[in-house]
């Protein structure tokens, strides 16, 4: 390892890093900017030439940043995979994506390690850091590299290594979120970490390459379960009549044992609706139930549905009904701030609302074209975000706040739209004329005939 080791001190190694998207552009930048050489490979050619004329197509890296390293020649990008023999360790982060059974699919890991084989060398390091299944470093990743007769541990390293970025969160990023690794064998993890202390600033060794993957899929789980477990207690207080965000309040003032979630529309994103099926994947191998992931999977998967009845009841009390009413989406992206809409629910709900015969136009300046609805089957597309002017507020029977950007202004909203539905309770301290209907009711909007009884 010495003349590795060397060259990952002294920062004459380059690194690479496969799929520049969310996760691997992020990653690259923090490479380069830590003074390695950095290759970026992906196989779309538009995201190449971007990265090389100096733009960002990720919302969280800046053009400026991309370009200064660029021009520093401390970052490039190409799809000749020929070129990762250049590098002294290799970062893969291609998609993980679940086949329409929801079992994994590693077809993008599998190709990414082919390239990796063809140009496999002694002391190179190899560093798996998309989202998977306990065992997939090992058992899909290793028989491949050592198909040449390289010996993990002794020739080249192996490790798995948890991307944990939180797209549009403004404290904790790339760098100074804390990275947990992972190796084949002692000697990978000690590899793997020589190189992650000089570009994270807090690095984790675990004890095994699956303990690193377990930790990866366990933390998404846990939010998942906990968003559910949130998403039921809106659905209880609607019941009750409480407002679930008091209650919520309320509850994160415990010092101690309490972890606040808030309820919303549904899961979205690349990770949280899609993570713990790896892992009851897994376990369905070794005859296991993932209970508490099966149920919380139920709940949040309901949600959309639970949406579009409360704008369906929000309309037949202003004396309308869904069919023929006029229904403006505010914000599809799967959470605020984000340009991302894969698995969002704001298509699901979308969809749902159009089979009600609902006309649905949606405004998202961060979205501003639908063109792929990951099979929600919503129809119209491609679809485009329409401006948000007053008039267009005004002539809505109802606009329903999916991702609550930021930028928009809510009071303005709030004077001119008739009726809003909103999922994210961002509205509970602006004033204006607008009735507003929450995922629960509040105390002061309700109905006093309700059944409090199931029905
Ligand atoms: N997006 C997130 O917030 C996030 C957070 C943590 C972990 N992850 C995980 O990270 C991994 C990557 O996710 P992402 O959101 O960055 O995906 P993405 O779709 O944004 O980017 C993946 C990139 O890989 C490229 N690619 C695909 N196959 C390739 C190949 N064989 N060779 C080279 N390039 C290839 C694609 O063209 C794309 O540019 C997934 O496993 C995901 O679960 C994502």
């Amino acid at each position: 390892m010495g003349d590795w080791l060397n060259s990952i001190e002294d920062r004459t190694a380059t690194v690479g890093v496969i799929g520049l998207g969310y996760v691997g552009l992020p990653l690259a930048v923090e490479f380069a900017r830590s003074g390695y050489r950095t290759i970026g490979f992906d196989v779309r050619a538009d995201v190449v030439e971007g990265i090389l004329a100096g733009q960002s197509h990720i919302l969280d890296v800046s053009s400026e940043r991309v370009r200064a390293f660029v021009g520093e020649g401390l970052l490039t990008a190409t799809t000749d995979m020929s070129r990762l023999g250049e590098c002294a360790a290799i970062a893969i982060c291609v998609p993980t994506p679940l086949s329409k059974t929801k079992d994994p699919d590693l077809s993008y890991v599998a190709s990414a390690t082919r390239g990796v084989l063809a140009s496999l060398r002694p002391g190179q390091l190899v560093i798996l850091e998309s989202t998977t299944y306990p065992g997939t470093t090992r058992d899909v990743l290793l028989p491949v590299l050592e198909e040449m007769g390289l010996q993990v541990g002794r020739d080249f390293y192996l490790c798995f290594s948890p991307e944990r970025v939180d797209p549009g969160n403004k404290v904790w990023h790339t760098k100074n979120t804390p990275k947990v690794i992972g190796g084949v064998t002692p000697e990978c993890t000690m590899a793997g970490e020589a190189l992650y202390s000089r570009v994270f600033d807090t690095v984790v060794p675990v004890e095994s390459v699956e303990a690193a993957e377990l930790v990866k899929v366990y933390e998404n789980t846990f939010r998942m379960i906990n968003i559910a477990l949130v998403n039921e207690l809106a659905q209880m207080c609607d019941r009750l009549g409480v407002d679930v965000w008091g209650v919520l309040e309320a509850a994160a003032t415990k010092p101690f044992g309490f972890m606040k979630f808030t309820p919303g529309p549904g899961l979205g994103g690349h990770c949280i609706p899609l993570d713990p099926h790896y892992l009851t994947w897994k376990m369905k191998t070794l005859s296991f139930k993932t209970r508490m992931i099966t149920v919380a999977d139920e709940i949040n998967a309901e949600m959309p549905a639970y949406v579009v009845r409360k704008v369906a009841d929000a309309l037949n009390d202003s004396s309308r009904s869904a069919r023929g009413s006029r229904v403006l989406i505010l914000g599809i992206a799967y959470k605020k701030d984000v340009s991302d809409v894969r698995e969002s629910p704001a298509l699901d709900i979308m969809r749902q609302l159009q089979e009600k015969g609902v006309v649905v136009t949606y405004h998202d300046s961060l979205c501003p074209v639908i063109e792929d609805d990951g099979h929600t089957l919503l129809s119209g597309l491609p679809m485009r975000s329409v401006e948000l002017t007053d008039e267009v507020l005004a002539e809505s029977d109802a606009v329903v706040i999916i991702a609550d950007h930021t930028h928009i202004d809510y009071g303005r909203v709030m004077n001119v739209a008739k009726l809003i539905v909103d999922t994210r309770g961002i509205l509970r301290e602006v004033p204006g004329s607008a009735r507003v209907v929450g995922l629960s009711s509040s105390a002061a909007e309700r109905h006093p005939a309700r059944p409090m009884a199931a029905d």
